[in-house]
């Protein structure tokens, strides 16, 4: 997609981090937004912000992990503008992290529900009518450099970030087999200071367990707060390397050129198989340890 002035974009999780500056980027471009968080105030201070920007803006509050939700956002997209051309599946949550072992089965719905079913959903709603209307349009499904490489106390996240990878690399192959032109971007960022260690705040109260954290708990979530807080990239930076992906048709968008040599390791170990390589060892400062 070569020009975005005019063109429809939806964005999930849109309330903060990456879905915002998605949002501040597609507004500059003179896109037409429609936007989705869980998170009611930080939704709305968005809009308020871009309206006031003078962006053509609607939004509403979508829980992905509800497919009905995500078809609402699309339904909304489609009356107001008539058309999607570029959907962001980008809503998604940390989790608790720590040891597998100790993660329950509420942490395994949260952390799928959001990270994986959010894509699939997104998938399901916004696909057909890219498909219907017959012109180039772009999906970008935000993944992680845990989609690439397994980091230690991360094991939910990181299943949920190469499920993302896997379906959005199959999504590029069907698109092909049926023809379409449709191109799809899968963002693989590592740490960026956002929300996103702080994601319980959205947790729902049926996914949430009451219990006291285990040290193997603790240690990945002080591992992630740090290692968000000390990313150099902002979350605008990350946007506007995204925007630009899709300029260009480029299908794996990793922001961090650093973590590659990890992301080899991991492919030489699979190759090779033999034992995993430690995730981090090209950068062992953020690498969550055992308690
Ligand atoms: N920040 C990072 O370091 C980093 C790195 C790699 C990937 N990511 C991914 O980037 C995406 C965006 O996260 P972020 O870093 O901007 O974090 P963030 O917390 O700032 O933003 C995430 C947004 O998603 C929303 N959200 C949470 N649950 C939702 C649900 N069920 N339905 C709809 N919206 C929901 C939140 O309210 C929030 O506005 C996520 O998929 C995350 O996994 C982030």
């Amino acid at each position: 997609m070569k020009t975005f002035q005019d063109k429809v974009a939806v964005i999930t999780g849109a309330g903060s981090g990456f879905g915002r500056a998605f949002a501040q980027v597609g507004a500059r471009l003179g896109m037409k937004l429609v936007l989705g968080d869980v998170q009611r105030d930080a939704l709305d201070a968005v809009l308020v912000e871009l309206r006031a920007a003078g962006a053509d803006v609607e939004a509403t509050v979508c829980d992905v992990s509800r497919a009905s939700d995500v078809q609402a956002l699309a339904d909304l997209a489609v009356h107001r503008y008539g058309a999607i051309h570029v959907a962001f599946n980008n809503a998604g949550v940390a989790g608790q992290g720590g040891y597998l072992w100790e993660s329950s089965e509420k942490d395994w719905q949260w952390v799928l529900g959001v990270n994986v079913m959010g894509v699939a959903n997104g998938i399901r709603s916004f696909v057909p009518q890219m498909l219907a209307q017959k012109c180039a349009c772009h999906v970008v499904n935000t993944a992680s450099v845990a989609g690439l490489i397994s980091p230690q106390l991360l094991g939910i996240y990181n299943a949920s970030k190469q499920a993302v990878v896997a379906m959005s690399e199959t999504l590029f192959h069907d698109l092909r087999v049926a023809g379409a032109d449709i191109g799809v971007t899968v963002l693989c960022p590592a740490f960026v200071p956002t929300g996103i260690f702080d994601s319980h705040r959205n947790r729902p109260a049926e996914l949430t367990e009451v219990r006291q954290l285990t040290p193997s708990q603790i240690a990945a979530q002080q591992a992630g707060e740090k290692a968000v807080q000390s990313g150099r990239l902002s979350a605008a930076d990350v946007a506007e390397l995204t925007f630009e992906a899709i300029r260009t048709r480029r299908f794996y968008l990793i922001t961090h050129p650093k973590i590659l040599p990890s992301v080899e390791l991991r492919m030489q170990d699979i190759l090779a198989q033999r034992d995993p390589s430690d995730p981090f060892s090209y950068k062992p400062d953020v690498a969550a340890r055992a308690p």
